[in-house]
């Protein structure tokens, strides 16, 4: 009997890019049984809630969800579903991974990181006030329990993919305190672990390392908001947005999703890049230990992007999100 995953199609390129990965899921003998929600503002539009509680309540019944970006609205509005996600399903590993493709953007060759962001607190805890009229607040929160927990789960993962070591990058000379305590936890977690090399960069000095030498470094690990910058800054290294996925691990459940938003400027236009979310759906496959499906996939993305040299546009080439789909799936087929 095939497995039951939930499904969030997202909005804006969304629904194009998931029912890609969806397709070739299964082209590459990855059958499963989606339940399929609307989140965000298309939630909203029907009444219902931008999380309702049975996306939930599906997502800890099947443990998997694979999701398309949702957008979130700028300056009010709902909370973004993203964070809720996070929060409500305590996703508190964000794993990012950022390799070059040899022959996509040989701008930086040899890159090859794992980005671990802790997902659930920081400046994301959306704690906010008005202090008096023209002075607002946002809190960020750092706790032990939360530092240590994304810490450990850095140091495993180094131990189960053969990484050798983990940078944690802070701003301790400035917040002692809050990136103080996240800097504690982290030396503290990583004496349990002598295998594996542990050291800290200052953030703003890191993003200039990534720039000049990102070759040095292995694995780094971030609170949620450096997380999120230095991210997106990684996919910029090894192809942009179009191809950097990502997955949000908790102790019962696990989200897997693109790095890049709903890409409004080019929604319903049909020249999306859907391999962010079909190498996304390579690390859900991993995560089920469907190792041969997943590697299916990954040698049909390899062969189309690089040797066919068939492209979305983002890419610089001239391919519809259907047509370079088509060729994935050709691809898989033949092999
Ligand atoms: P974005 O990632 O949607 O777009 C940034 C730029 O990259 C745009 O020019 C877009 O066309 C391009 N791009 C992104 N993905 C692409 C793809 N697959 N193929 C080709 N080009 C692609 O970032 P932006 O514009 O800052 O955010 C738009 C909305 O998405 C916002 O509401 C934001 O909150 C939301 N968002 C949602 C995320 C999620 O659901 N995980 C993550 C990031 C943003």
């Amino acid at each position: 009997m095939s497995k039951t995953l939930t499904l969030l199609p997202g909005d804006g390129i969304g629904p194009e890019v998931s029912s890609a990965a969806v397709q070739v899921l299964k082209a590459a003998g990855a059958e499963f049984e989606w339940e399929s929600f609307v989140v965000g503002a298309e939630a909203v539009e029907k009444n219902l809630p931008p999380l309702p509680d049975r996306v939930l309540e599906s997502i800890r019944r099947n443990g998997v969800c694979l999701k398309g970006p949702v957008t979130t609205p700028v300056g009010k509005g709902f909370r973004s579903i993203n964070v809720l996600l996070r929060q409500e399903l305590e996703l508190y590993a964000n794993v990012r991974p950022a390799k070059s493709i040899p022959g996509l953007d040989d701008r930086f060759p040899g890159v090859d990181l794992v980005i671990i962001r802790e997902n659930t607190e920081g400046l994301y805890s959306g704690i906010e006030h008005q202090v008096v009229p023209g002075v607002m607040e946002s809190l960020k929160i750092i706790s032990a329990k939360a530092s240590t927990r994304v810490a450990k789960f850095a140091f495993e993962y180094a131990r189960s993919n053969g990484r050798r070591r983990v940078t944690a990058v802070h701003k301790a000379n400035i917040m002692k305190l809050s990136d103080g305590l996240f800097l504690d936890c982290f030396r503290e977690v990583a004496e349990g672990y002598p295998d594996i090399e542990a050291d800290d960069r200052i953030i703003d000095n890191m993003c200039m390392q990534l720039v000049m030498h990102p070759q040095r470094y292995d694995m780094l690990l971030l609170e949620n908001l450096y997380g999120d910058i230095v991210s997106d800054l990684a996919a910029g290294l090894v192809g942009g947005l179009g191809v950097a996925a990502g997955a949000n691990i908790g102790e019962e459940s696990a989200v897997f999703e693109a790095v890049h938003g709903s890409a409004p400027d080019i929604a319903g236009q049909g020249v999306a890049n859907p391999t962010a979310l079909m190498r996304s759906s390579i690390l859900m496959l991993r995560h089920l230990d469907m190792r041969d499906e997943a590697d299916r996939i990954a040698r049909a993305l390899r062969n189309v992007v690089v040797d066919q040299q068939i492209r979305t546009r983002d890419l610089g080439g001239d391919a519809s999100t259907v047509q370079f789909t088509e060729a994935i799936i050709r691809h898989i087929e033949s092999a």
